[in-house]
């Protein structure tokens, strides 16, 4: 087996507000891994417009979505000065990249696909090739920088055993071409997903059996990072509930879906376990846990807010951060896919 470096990879579609589950399960895991490892941490934009032009936006929607996206990193605590921060389309790599692992996935593969048949629903046919391709260019994201482990919410699973499949087919299927160019067994690394913490799943606020999503028509249903603390303490006491108590340990949660995810949203924003949390409100009405868990968002949320807020004000400043950034991609970027191109026979 080829040993890879340790390099972590993920992406953001900047598509309409951000939200707590994108919060939680993703860009909090993106700032606690700054400190181990070398980062690369992307904007999407080239995934956010595989849906119909009204759902991201038009043009002016996605450069301050990506704009605003930039900005939740940053504030979020990402330094963009110690670790790689920018936007997908400004690296050519990732298309050149994902037209040859359209080449190399299988329709097989990408027809299994649920985030494809949710997205798509029942307009299959009105979907557009990009959408259901939106895998192979997730997969030429992270192996176009041979990236080794991936943060993600739990929704992401499935697209990173994807990746890893595309992976060990391209090293498979050209072997004897990788031993030629690169003298080695394995030219890219079967990316690890990081599902990890007490909130990789963020359920709606109106239904627990849903997940808390940029999509939901409900704004009520979610938290999004720009909203104020008004706002946020009345989404919050408005959540959907039982009418039990808490119960004082982990095992009550089972079957009661509401319950579990603001446990765990509580959890995860007070940074401590689920059975610490339960420990101190068990026996609580859901009206004392909400006004805490309102006042802990608030505590967490508000400064980020308030962090985007100043950063969005000037948008030559994340203008900059963007085109650093991918220059320092795309210097990782460019001899990988020329040894593809070598691997593939592509002349150059
Ligand atoms: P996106 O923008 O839909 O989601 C961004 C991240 O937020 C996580 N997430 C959640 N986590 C917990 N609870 C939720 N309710 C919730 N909703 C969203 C997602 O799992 C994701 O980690 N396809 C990716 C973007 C992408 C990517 C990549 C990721 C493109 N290329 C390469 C990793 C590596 C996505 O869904 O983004």
């Amino acid at each position: 087996m080829t040993a890879f470096p340790q390099r972590v990879f993920s992406g953001v579609q900047p598509t309409g507000n951000l939200h707590l589950g994108n919060y939680l399960g993703a860009i909090t895991r993106f700032v606690a891994l700054q400190d181990s490892h070398d980062c690369i941490y992307c904007v999407v934009d080239m995934h956010a417009i595989t849906q119909a032009v009204s759902v991201w936006g038009g043009p002016d929607e996605l450069k301050k979505s990506t704009r605003e996206v930039t900005a939740a990193f940053i504030a979020a605590g990402i330094d963009p000065d110690k670790h790689i921060v920018f936007n997908q389309s400004q690296v050519a790599e990732h298309a050149e990249l994902a037209w040859v692992f359209n080449c190399v996935a299988r329709m097989g593969w990408l027809n299994r696909m649920t985030q494809f048949k949710e997205k798509a629903g029942k307009h299959r046919e009105n979907a557009s090739v990009g959408l259901f391709a939106y895998p192979t260019l997730m997969a030429a994201d992270i192996l176009v920088y041979r990236a080794t482990h991936v943060p993600v919410g739990e929704d992401q699973k499935q697209h990173l055993e994807l990746s890893r499949d595309i992976a060990q087919k391209f090293n498979g299927d050209f072997a004897d071409s990788i031993r030629a160019v690169t003298g080695g067994e394995e030219f890219f690394p079967l990316p690890e997903p990081l599902i990890q913490g007490p909130a990789t799943r963020v359920m709606s606020l109106r239904d627990g059996t849903k997940k808390m999503s940029k999509s939901d028509p409900s704004d009520n249903s979610r938290i999004n990072l720009t909203d104020d603390a008004d706002t946020i303490a009345q989404k919050i006491r408005k959540a959907k509930t039982d009418p039990e108590p808490l119960p004082g340990e982990e095992e009550g949660l089972k079957e009661r879906p509401e319950a579990d995810n603001l446990v765990g949203i509580y959890s995860a924003l007070a940074d401590k376990p689920k059975a610490d949390v339960l420990a101190e409100f068990g026996g609580a009405q859901f009206s004392t846990f909400k006004t805490a868990l309102a006042d802990l968002s608030v505590a967490r949320l508000s400064p980020i807010a308030a962090e985007m807020r100043r950063l969005t004000a000037d948008p030559g400043y994340i203008d900059t951060v963007l085109v650093r950034g991918a220059d320092q991609a795309r210097e990782i970027a460019r001899p990988v896919m020329n040894s593809v191109k070598d691997i593939v026979g592509f002349l150059r």
